[in-house]
C-alpha cells in the first residue's frame, strides 16, 4: 500500500503550517511542532476557514476567523466556538517526505 506523500519535511517550519490538497483526501494542515510533524484537516470544524490562514502557536493552531483553536496533535478543540475535534492523521517520514496512509474504504 502506497503511502501519500504529503510535502517534503523541511517545508512546514515551527509556526508556519503548509496547506496540502492530495485529492483522495479533504484538504489537509501540515505542521512542524518542535520537530514533530502531525497532519490535520484544513478546513475549521466552526466554518469554512482554512487553518493554515491562521497562527500557530507552539502546539496550538487559531483559526483566522473567529479565534477558536485547536489542539493540533490531539485535533480536540480547546477555544470557543470551536467545539468540534478536527480529524488528525498517523504521519509516517519515509524518505524525507511527510507521508500518510492512503483512505481505507477504496470501493
Ligand atoms: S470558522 Fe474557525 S472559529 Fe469560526
Amino acid at each position: 500500500m502506497e503511502r501519500i506523500r504529503l510535502c517534503r519535511i523541511e517545508e512546514p517550519k515551527d509556526g508556519e503550517p503548509v496547506a496540502i490538497a492530495p485529492g483522495a483526501y479533504p484538504p489537509l494542515a501540515v505542521y512542524n511542532v518542535d520537530g514533530d510533524y502531525f497532519v490535520t484537516d484544513n478546513t475549521c470544524t466552526h466554518g469554512s476557514a482554512l487553518l493554515t490562514d491562521g497562527y500557530q502557536d507552539g502546539a496550538t493552531i487559531e483559526c483566522p476567523y473567529h479565534g477558536g483553536a485547536f489542539d493540533i496533535p490531539s485535533g480536540a478543540a480547546t477555544t470557543y466556538p470551536c467545539q468540534i475535534a478536527l480529524k488528525t492523521y498517523p504521519v509516517t517520514l519515509e524518505d524525507g517526505w511527510i507521508t500518510i496512509d492512503p483512505p481505507r474504504s477504496e470501493a
